[in-house]
């Protein structure tokens, strides 16, 4: 997996599908050869880098004078060298300089994967086929070690990249910028792929060409964002979500990030991702090191869906953690969009009556239940039940829902205060800022000063006690706004306590499941991920919104991590009304949920959601745990459609979604991918059998002819 050769100074990382190829030269700067396919063996670095010299560039001093640091392709570029173009890391020393002189000082393979300190990242376990080569660029000039780290998931097909800086000097550095990986890819004519929106338009595919200078997306909210996913790829002009070349970039935080392309002159590609560095600042003293998060890399020649099932499996099983993350899950019953903040313990026993006769699993008890939280400009902070609302308090509701046979779910907004709670009035410099500066409210709320230890531990605390005081399986996370007017360098600060925060209660409490959400998917990341196994995806719940989020979304995330909830109609975000069925194909490819008043169900809805639920239970190990194939795209036409096959590819399910009809259209045939072609497949509890290869080669034939259509085809191999 990890290979050097000592001869030409060349390091192979190799997966099952790709190649990671470095050099040295010159014994002195790390260069980026390859990041694609797999390729045994260079001759010489020389192969690669042929175009090492033009005018107006001056020759490194560091290399001999055949080479232009600014044109060749680094694997990692401080700032303070030739090389003019975006630096990756930016130092200010004691003396006021920023020229380093990083070195090449050499390497170490270890087995496994050592743990990234405090910070979020994949991991592997005993029997994985997984290494990590650790290489040290050296700054004696001003006492600095830098360690790049690569971790080699062999089986996954992925390679993770950090970084780490060391300060061996006497003197304090401050860190302006670090980011988490550069490679100068070469030559190639690439489009980017971004998953962009806003607050319920969550994750929309864009698609973009690559312009000469900077192409990037950035995160300035103290989250990852509803607007810009902490995300890209990049593509050739020809790859197909099923063929061609695409590579992904995806990074492991939740808070500002920056990453993009920058395209020169001579066609080379800088690609580069890490914490964003317009508000970052970090003291480094004398004898400490600092980790920035991890990045992972995953190539495919299979097109973006190929990418993606790379993403998919790792983030599944290699970055989610915890009992739940081979778990089936159960279905839930929300009742936000059921009663918002009207309700008592009455009203919701009685949502969870019905919700047994449709044969749910758990009751998710939303926003409202705490404090004196009637409407939204109270008491968050307060983590006290309400005894007017709920009078047998949430001991007394939880055991009536496990009465009924049903687990019991909690919401929670820790990070947040409302100047109208006992927290606040007892702490009111717990608020982020504190000091002279007055925060601009959001939704009427702040946010709580992470960064600092006692308001961590309150924090910890206060969670903990109310999960001890009843039995509470299921937390729902949320954190409802964006961060603004905070000190410079301060939301690095406070992610990090965040992480610690989340590391804390969830390993408390290990059989508690923890659902994140930020307004929905404002904090859908892999950050997240490594502590809460799945995400309400977006605060919009209406099911043609939902095809593009979730079909965006998947891009980088399983189907497994995204809560999916059947809503009332007319929609509440959209004023749309979309039958039942449709609701409920889209809904049940993720963690599948309702989210209404029960008790306002017709009969006929009712028998239709137990159908529903049937239908969910015997799909959702294909959904969540098979191989995506994104067949039909909502963002390139009218008609959606999704292909899952099992790993032994003895079942596939077909997904087929119409959005709008055109009067009168043509029956649309889709090509199936990844089957047995020599096998023999059936349409379940049907007498119509197809062959592997009629079904890769022909296609299934869908009939679009109706708004709001929805069908899903299961095939078995006999
Ligand atoms: C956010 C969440 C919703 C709901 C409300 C409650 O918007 O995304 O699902 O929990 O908060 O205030």
């Amino acid at each position: 997996m990890i290979k050097f050769d000592q001869k030409n100074s060349i390091f192979y990382l190799t997966t099952k599908n790709t190649s990671y190829i470095m050099g040295v030269l010159n014994d002195t700067v790390l260069t980026h050869l390859h990041w694609g396919g797999k390729i045994a063996h260079i001759d010489s670095i020389e192969t690669v880098i042929t175009d090492a010299k033009r005018g107006m560039c001056a020759a490194s001093k560091r290399l001999d004078l055949g080479y232009c640091e600014d044109v060749i392709p680094l694997e990692y570029s401080p700032y303070g060298t030739t090389d003019l173009r975006e630096p990756s890391l930016v130092l200010r020393y004691a003396d006021k300089s920023a020229v380093g002189d990083f070195r090449y000082a050499g390497y170490e393979i270890v087995e496994g994967k050592p743990a990234l300190c405090g910070l979020p990242s994949t991991y592997c376990e005993a029997g994985d086929s997984v290494s990590t080569l650790i290489i040290k660029l050296e700054d004696k000039l001003n006492g600095i070690n830098l360690y790049l780290s690569y971790s080699v998931f062999d089986e996954y097909d992925a390679i993770t990249r950090s970084v780490r800086l060391e300060n061996v000097s006497d003197a304090p550095v401050e860190i302006d910028r670090i980011f988490s990986a550069n490679i100068d890819m070469r030559c190639l004519d690439f489009e980017i792929i971004t998953l962009e929106g806003a607050w319920c338009r969550d994750r929309f595919v864009h698609k973009n060409s690559l312009l000469n200078g900077n192409v990037s997306i950035s995160s300035m909210r103290g989250v990852s964002g509803h607007n810009r996913n902490p995300f890209f790829a990049l593509a050739d002009k020809n790859t197909t979500e099923t063929q061609g070349e695409a590579y992904g970039v995806s990074f492991v935080y939740s808070g500002n990030f920056e990453g993009g392309v920058q395209k020169d002159a001579f066609n080379s590609n800088r690609v580069y991702i890490g914490i964003n560095s317009t508000d970052f600042s970090e003291v480094l003293n004398a004898g400490e090191s600092f980790t920035a998060p991890e990045v992972v890399l995953a190539y495919s020649d299979e097109g973006l869906s190929g990418m993606s099932r790379i993403y998919h499996k790792l983030y599944r099983e290699r970055l989610c953690r915890g009992i739940f993350r081979d778990k089936e899950r159960d279905v839930l019953i929300n009742n936000w969009e059921g009663t918002y903040f009207n309700f008592d313990d009455e009203k919701i026993v009685n949502i969870a009556k019905v919700a047994k006769e449709m044969n749910l699993d758990l009751l998710v008890l939303d926003d409202g239940w705490f404090g004196v939280r009637d409407h939204d400009r109270c008491s968050l902070g307060d983590w006290v039940v309400n005894l007017n609302k709920l009078k047998g308090g949430l001991d007394g509701l939880a055991k009536s829902i496990n009465d009924l046979g049903l687990r019991f779910g909690l919401w929670f907004e820790p990070e947040m205060i409302s100047e109208d709670s006992d927290l606040f009035r007892a702490h009111p410099d717990w608020r982020m800022p504190s000091g002279k500066v007055t925060p601009s409210p959001s939704r009427w709320q702040y946010i709580l000063d992470l960064s600092r230890k006692e308001v961590q531990d309150y924090v910890i605390e206060s969670v903990c006690a109310v999960l001890a005081s009843a039995n509470i399986e299921y937390v729902k996370w949320d954190f409802n706004r964006n961060m603004a007017e905070i000190p410079y360098g301060g939301t690095y600060k406070y992610i990090v306590g965040l992480y610690r925060v989340m590391e804390e209660i969830t390993s408390r409490n290990p059989n508690v499941l923890f659902e994140s959400c930020a307004s929905g998917g404002g904090r859908f990341d892999p950050g997240m991920l490594h502590y809460m196994p799945q995400v309400w995806t977006s605060d919009c719940s209406d099911a043609l919104e939902r095809l593009s989020i979730q079909y965006g979304t998947s891009m980088c995330y399983p189907y497994s991590t995204m809560g999916a909830h059947i809503s009332a109609v007319p929609n509440h975000q959209t004023r749309r009304t979309t039958p039942f069925g449709f609701r409920a194909d889209v809904a049940m490819v993720g963690q599948f949920g309702f989210e209404l008043d029960t008790t306002k169900m017709t009969e006929e809805e009712l028998q239709l959601s137990r159908d529903a639920v049937a239908k969910y239970k015997k799909l959702r190990e294909i959904f969540h745990t098979g191989d995506l194939y994104r067949l039909k795209s909502p963002f390139e036409g009218n008609t959606v459609a999704l292909e899952f096959l099992s790993q032994d590819k003895n079942k596939c399910v077909v997904c087929y979604y119409v959005e709008r009809c055109h009067c009168n259209d043509a029956c649309e045939l889709i090509k199936l991918h990844g089957l047995d072609a020599n096998g023999v497949y059936r349409v379940e509890d049907t007498d119509k059998v197809y062959g592997g290869d009629f079904l890769m080669k022909y296609g299934l034939d869908f009939d679009p002819n109706m708004d709001y259509k929805s069908e899903i085809v299961v095939l078995i191999k006999e």
